[in-house]
């Protein structure tokens, strides 16, 4: 039997291999046992919680940020993590900082648009918050955040409990062994400083608003619990209206093994089904469903899909539908579809910022219900996911995307884990929303062969993750030849739908060129993905000046000659619904730090660009379906 200080010495070699450097950098409780689990709870907008939205202290960090990092770069837990107070009348002297006695920020809420010192800020902002909890005997609770942008560190009780890299996707970090009656606190430290290897990169076009940008709240679940699941049309070999009511999937149950009892029951389709799970918790299925209405814009039906198991129970909402290609048509439910849509950032109409609320989603939809679009690409990263749920009931198909956005280091194989765990996220949250119908890799990336074995090994990943949606990316790699623009990207090969960019009229030549151009496209589908010019609302001259609404309005009349002579077109989504920040855009007087590309400007005022597109799209005047 080992003695005590002859554990400590292996312990001690241990940590000079690194063995355990990397548990404890990883959260720093391997030596304290249980490696709390860090998950993303699929549907769990679906469970009962305890929101932890609202007022939360905050301290700010300017770099080396050393509160958060040691020299050497691994992430302390001695520091505001451990949330001590200040001797200030009497007592030695310590830590000097308070959350008690700090300054509050919105949450969930970006930092930038609500404390005005913070608006360029771009490092790290500890957030603290205070709450009461009673455990309940045999229950696991994880701590879910909606997304926090970029890096972020979890403790609970002084515990570090999680740490996450990427800013749009959700994670959930168990917090159980941390937790205890009365009173506890959380500390969040969040850094959005940029970072060559990080996705997106250094550079990019938009606002780098930082902080906890959803929602925040403790969810618990019993000890074995419902932490994935998949429950979508089957996809047979050709799609046939009248046969298709086979409901395939599958039912994961955390910390169970084989055997243990499954149902999953959706109310107004006959389907009460019995299953059990196999030795890795997990339960496929596939039933026949007596009677099923298909999801589309028409009619964007969705049913109360319920799930239990082991004690747990969830109840999503769910549309079932068929998206496939078949030569350049796509086709939704064995119907040739057009995409009429518009592309759109994550900037809270009106207010700007991170859209966080159910208001910003509902006024984002009434603009694309008032434009007439069926579509929407939410540019470049996953968007709230309020933003699915409201396009699962309103009808409006998705485009969703990673933020691999330009340059990305597309030689480190590190950067390859990260780009695959957001995949893996973006896929996990949204799988079971009929709405989303392509997954997005990348956007306007270099055309040079590490990046094309980059994104093509990434797209079949998403191919494999979910054999039932379009894998696309967005590419503005088209050149001149023989005076017609051509596409012959390799990555085209590795995608289901080719998305093209372009910005004649304004970056590249004058609007009227697009009129007589010729464009030599991959056999698939494509979407026009990108294309526009930039605006400032209520700056009117001749529609040759540039910057001004009419200049606008003709570059898009000329882009519709030109893309409705393109006979593999099955999408259009200029650039882009409304005004949105970003930095590098600053000719006082029209930019004012915002792309000036928007239909509307950031006010939701209308330009003619919005009114020239609702009427296209109402008379579905460009482009066909088959
Ligand atoms: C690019 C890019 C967008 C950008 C737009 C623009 O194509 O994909 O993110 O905002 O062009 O330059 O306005």
């Amino acid at each position: 039997m080992e003695t005590l200080s002859g554990v400590l010495a292996i312990v001690r070699r241990e940590f000079r291999t690194g063995l355990l450097v990397f548990a404890c950098l990883c959260c720093g409780l391997a030596a304290h046992g249980q490696q709390p689990l860090r998950t993303l709870l699929v549907g769990v907008d679906r469970r009962p919680d305890v929101s932890l939205d609202g007022d939360w202290h905050y301290l700010v960090e300017q770099p080396p940020f050393g509160n958060l990092y040691r020299s050497d770069g691994r992430v302390r837990d001695d520091g505001y993590a451990r949330n001590t107070h200040p001797n200030i009348s009497s007592g030695p002297h310590n830590a000097e900082y308070d959350f008690a006695t700090a300054p509050t920020l919105k949450v969930p809420g970006d930092w930038n648009t609500q404390d005005p010192t913070l608006f360029r800020f771009e490092g790290v902002v500890w957030y603290e918050r205070d709450f009461d909890f009673q455990p309940r005997a045999n229950t696991r609770t994880f701590l879910h955040i909606g997304a926090a942008n970029y890096r972020s560190f979890v403790w609970v009780n002084q515990k570090r409990i999680c740490e996450h890299e990427g800013g749009f996707t959700p994670f959930d970090c168990e917090a159980t062994s941390a937790l205890h009656p009365g009173s506890n606190f959380v500390v969040i430290a969040v850094d959005s400083t940029r970072h060559e290897d990080d996705i997106p990169s250094v550079n990019y076009d938009w606002f780098d608003y930082g902080g906890l940008t959803r929602d925040v709240s403790l969810v618990t679940v019993p000890m074995q619990f419902i932490d994935d699941y998949d429950v979508h049309l089957k996809r047979e070999p050709s799609f046939s209206a009248v046969d298709s009511k086979t409901l395939t999937g599958y039912i994961h149950v955390e910390g169970s093994g084989a055997g243990t009892p499954v149902t999953l029951r959706i109310p107004g389709t006959g389907v009460d089904a019995q299953l059990t799970t196999d030795a890795e918790g997990r339960a496929e299925f596939e039933v026949k469903a007596a009677k099923l209405n298909l999801w589309s814009p028409e009619s964007p039906n969705l049913y109360p899909v319920e799930v239990t198991a082991a004690g747990d129970r969830i109840t999503d909402e769910i549309g079932f539908r068929d998206i496939r290609v078949d030569g350049t048509r796509i086709l939704l439910n064995g119907n040739p579809i057009f995409l009429e849509g518009v592309n759109a950032h994550a900037e809270a109409p009106y207010r700007t910022g991170r859209v966080c609320t159910d208001e910003d989603v509902k006024n984002i939809f009434a603009f694309l219900k008032d434009l007439h679009a069926n579509f929407v690409r939410l540019a470049h990263y996953p968007h709230d996911e309020r933003m699915e749920r409201m396009a699962d009931r309103q009808g409006i198909m998705i485009w969703s995307e990673i933020p691999l956005w330009q340059r990305i280091s597309f030689d480190k194989p590190d950067v390859y884990a990260k780009a695959s765990a957001m995949l893996n996220e973006m896929i996990r949250r949204d799988r079971n929303k009929a709405s989303v119908i392509l997954w997005s890799v990348s956007n306007e990336t270099p055309n040079n062969p590490v990046r094309t074995e980059f994104l093509t090994r990434l797209a079949g990943e998403a191919r494999r993750l979910d054999g039932t949606r379009l894998i696309t990316s967005a590419l503005n790699s088209a050149h001149m030849k023989d005076g017609a623009m051509v596409l012959d990207d390799p990555l085209a090969d590795a995608l289901d739908v080719v998305g093209v960019n372009e910005y004649v009229g304004w970056y590249v030549g004058r609007p009227e060129d697009a009129d007589n151009m010729h464009w030599v496209l991959p056999q698939k589908p494509v979407i026009f993905s990108e294309f526009g010019a930039e605006a400032k609302f209520g700056n009117h001259g001749a529609k040759d000046k540039r910057w001004t609404e009419e200049q606008q309005a003709n570059v898009l009349e000329h882009q519709f000659v030109m893309l409705g002579k393109i006979p593999q077109l099955r999408g259009v989504t200029p650039w882009v619904l409304m005004d949105f920040r970003s930095p590098g855009r600053n000719i006082p007087g029209l930019q004012d730090g915002f792309n000036r590309k928007g239909l509307l400007s950031e006010k939701g005022e209308k330009k003619q660009a919005f009114r020239l597109v609702q009427k296209v799209y109402a008379e579905h005047a460009v482009g066909k379906a088959d």
